[in-house]
């Protein structure tokens, strides 16, 4: 009797530690902590030059016509790297149709933007600059801009040593990927994954279990959960117009392929509870409604209060370590820099 008692004990005791191991390996099947290094990016060779100019850039706002919009602007990194509004608000106080995701280990993603319609970092950068309900400026006079200022075409001289035409619309977009590729937020989840027990609740490894048992993690998986692989929103059950307007198709404007109607990247999820509202469209204010709607649109499930609490918690551990950024000061005006423009075109 005594016997049995220790036995099942030092079973129960052994199967904590057993099962705490087994969750760990299913997790690094599906997911990956993030890297220790700023991570490479094709064609674009990263360097401490090139970084300092693209923080530059990115916090620049006379890359639009306005002078009023930066990246920072839409991608504040003091709030999650993102502007926390229904949907971007841009050149002549525009609310742009989608909302701004974060610029957080994006250089993660396999492509950019909700339909994946750029691919990759320096491709995404030139778009904003371009739209005119962004910052509506124009490659030539973005050129002009940077090469009236002496200290711009001294640093772009320094991080595109060799070439020819170094102040370029296209360097400048290197520049920026090269500084954006430094954003990356290691967060509990990447400490418990290489290793410490403690860095994650019981919670947050319980709503863990769930996001992979329940198929989440079908889409939402690799090294920023998620941000690779494209699937109907509303695969299951279609939200209503409500959260998925009609309007915004999705992929299918990037591929013109009927089954790509309502098709969007499934979103990457590090940091996600800093940058409500949720969904491209920027109409679900808070998270656990943002994983309920998901359990039905996308898995036709019902989750219990108790199973969605779990969820975020897990989607909480995602929360990162922003690197510490300072404010830089940027070249100032030449008599030659073309002046704003806050006219709506
Ligand atoms: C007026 C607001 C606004 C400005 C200014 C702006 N963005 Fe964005 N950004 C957005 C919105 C909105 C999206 C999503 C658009 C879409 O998916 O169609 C986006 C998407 C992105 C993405 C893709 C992230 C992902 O997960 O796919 C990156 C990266 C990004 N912007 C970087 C930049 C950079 C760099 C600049 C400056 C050159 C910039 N943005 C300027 C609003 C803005
Ligand atoms: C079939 C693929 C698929 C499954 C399964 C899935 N998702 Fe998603 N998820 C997506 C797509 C696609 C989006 C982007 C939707 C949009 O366009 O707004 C998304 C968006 C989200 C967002 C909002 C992201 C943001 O930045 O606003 C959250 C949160 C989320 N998913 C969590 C979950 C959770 C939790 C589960 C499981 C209960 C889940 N997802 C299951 C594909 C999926």
């Amino acid at each position: 009797m005594r016997h049995t008692l220790v036995l099942a004990l030092v079973t129960s005791a052994l199967a904590g530690p057993v099962l705490a191991d087994d969750l760990r390996d299913l997790a690094l099947e599906t997911f990956k902590p993030l890297p220790s290094t700023i991570p490479a990016v094709k064609d674009n060779p990263i360097t401490a030059e090139k970084i300092e100019l693209g923080k530059a850039l990115f916090f620049d706002p006379r890359l639009s016509a306005s002078g009023v919009f930066s990246c920072a602007s839409c991608h504040n990194l003091s709030t999650g790297g993102d502007d926390n509004m229904e949907t971007s608000v841009g050149h002549g106080w525009q609310a742009g149709p989608r909302n701004s995701p974060t610029v957080l280990n994006a250089v993660l993603n396999e492509a950019q933007f909700w339909d994946g319609r750029a691919a990759d970092l320096a491709a995404q950068a030139k778009g904003p600059i371009q739209a005119g309900v962004e910052m509506a400026n124009t490659p030539a006079q973005v050129e002009a801009t940077l090469t009236s200022m002496p200290q711009y075409v001294t640093w772009f001289t320094d991080a595109f040593p060799g070439e020819a035409a170094p102040v370029s619309f296209d360097n400048m977009a290197r520049a920026i990927e090269a500084f954006e590729a430094t954003l990356i937020t290691p967060a509990p989840f990447d400490a418990w994954m290489n290793g410490d027990d403690a860095a994650m609740t019981e919670d947050a490894k319980a709503g863990l279990t769930l996001f992979m048992d329940k198929g989440c993690s079908a889409c939402h998986a690799g090294v920023n959960v998620g941000g690779h692989g494209y699937y109907p929103f509303g695969l299951i059950e279609k939200p209503g117009s409500d959260i998925l307007p009609v309007g915004d198709k999705g992929r299918f404007a990037v591929t013109e392929t009927a089954d790509d109607e309502y098709v969007f990247r499934a979103a990457p999820l590090r940091n996600i509870a800093l940058t409500a509202p949720y969904f491209h469209s920027g109409k679900v204010w808070d998270l656990s409604v943002a994983v309920t709607i998901m359990a039905e649109s996308q898995l036709g499930e019902e989750l219990t209060p108790e199973e969605t609490t779990q969820v975020v918690a897990f989607l909480e551990s995602l929360t990162g370590t922003v690197p510490q950024i300072t404010v830089p000061v940027l070249p100032v005006e030449t008599a030659s820099t073309p002046r704003p423009d806050s006219m709506v075109k």
